[in-house]
């Protein structure tokens, strides 16, 4: 998918002497974090689907959002202000390396939304122009994200080059249904997250040890408004949320051609109920960033942070969030859930050692 052109990627590079402790590129730009089941990925669909999207039952409300997102609150927020301007080689050491890797991890995870979106708007442009100008507009959000977040990484020596990362990186098919579950839910965990790490540096700024937590307050509100956007097109497509229909219904729905794609979707999307796929996709954003987060427990130890608190208070309140649109959600209280959760975090740990014996990624 080629979404940016290369003025636009020119304008994420950012050239500085690089640490030698990350593997570079060339001078200054870090290779890309290896690629594995829990690293931010690259989305592509099925682009004619999402154009033919009828989205008439909630067109006000997705007008009303569209307006808010013309107003753009946060046309000068992210601009650098003089606390950025010294040496940060006192973060150094693992600390040091936690801290580029998180902002590695958010800036990727910000540059895949922008690449989506983009292309999605470039799409839907002559078809569907009320999504279109959501999604050019939700693609400058996020440029603005990913572009601040690689100069933050300059300040450590090195950045990534979006360019080469949109080049290089594979894409994940996911049916417009996919998309709508695991966007919605990955602007609104960014919106906790950011909001929950935010407040804790207001109650404890000895903790604040870079500025860019600064701006995460009205930062988080721009992934508020993209998860209220994918919220009122879900609603606009009841049937994303609930489809109730008879196994003859089902038997009815079965495709003639004998297309793989075609038998793909109709099996993941028509036979398996939404509930299922909520279930699912809840499941797995949750479990992702546990493993994620644990794995950097000493990241969130340096802002004060405890990793396990943090992530419960994330899940728990993304989880009641989810409630208001999904028709499910997950009972995050019950005993087992954490307790299995730990299992995989134990396991995920055994997978890494293994894999850095064989050097596999
Ligand atoms: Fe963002
Ligand atoms: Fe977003």
């Amino acid at each position: 998918m080629s979404a940016v052109s290369k003025s636009e990627t020119q304008l994420f590079m950012v050239n500085t002497v690089a640490k030698p402790e990350f593997e570079e590129l060339r001078p200054g730009i870090k290779a890309p974090a290896k690629e594995t089941i829990l690293t931010p990925r690259f989305y592509t669909t099925d682009f004619e689907a999402m154009a033919n999207m009828d989205i008439t039952e909630n067109k006000a409300e997705l007008e009303a959002i569209l307006e808010e997102f013309r107003c753009d609150y946060n046309r000068h927020h992210f601009v650098r202000d003089e606390e950025f301007e010294q040496s940060w080689d006192h973060i150094d050491g693992e600390t040091r390396q936690l801290f580029i890797e998180f902002l590695e991890r958010s800036c990727t995870a910000e540059f895949s939304g922008f690449l989506l979106y983009k292309e999605l708007s470039r799409k839907l442009k002559d078809r569907n122009p009320l999504l279109a100008e959501c999604f050019a507009l939700m693609s400058r959000d996020e440029a603005r994200h990913a572009g601040f977040l690689n100069k933050a990484m300059s300040d450590f020596n090195l950045a990534l080059d979006l360019g080469f990362l949109t080049q290089h990186r594979s894409y994940t098919y996911f049916e417009p249904e996919f998309i709508f579950y695991a966007t919605y839910l990955s602007e609104k965990i960014g919106y906790w997250r950011y909001i929950t790490i935010y407040r804790h540096l207001e109650k404890h700024p000895e903790h604040r040890i870079y500025p860019i937590f600064r701006f995460f307050e009205n930062w988080c509100q721009d992934e508020n408004r993209h998860g209220d956007f994918f919220d009122a097109v879900m609603r606009a497509q009841p049937q994303m949320l609930d489809r109730p229909r008879t196994f003859w219904q089902k038997i009815k729905e079965i495709p003639l051609s004998l297309s793989g794609k075609k038998w793909a979707r109709y099996f993941m999307v028509c036979w398996l109920p939404p509930k299922l796929w909520c279930r699912f996709f809840l499941l797995s954003v949750f479990a992702t960033m546990y493993l994620n987060d644990l794995q950097r427990a000493k990241f969130y130890a340096a802002i004060g942070l405890d990793a396990r608190e943090y992530d419960r208070e994330v899940i728990a309140k993304t989880n009641e969030t989810a409630g208001r649109v999904f028709p499910v959600i997950l009972d995050v209280d019950h005993p087992e859930f954490y307790k299995r959760l730990e299992r995989c975090v134990e396991n995920n740990a055994k997978l890494q050692k293994s894999a850095s014996k064989t050097g596999a990624s």
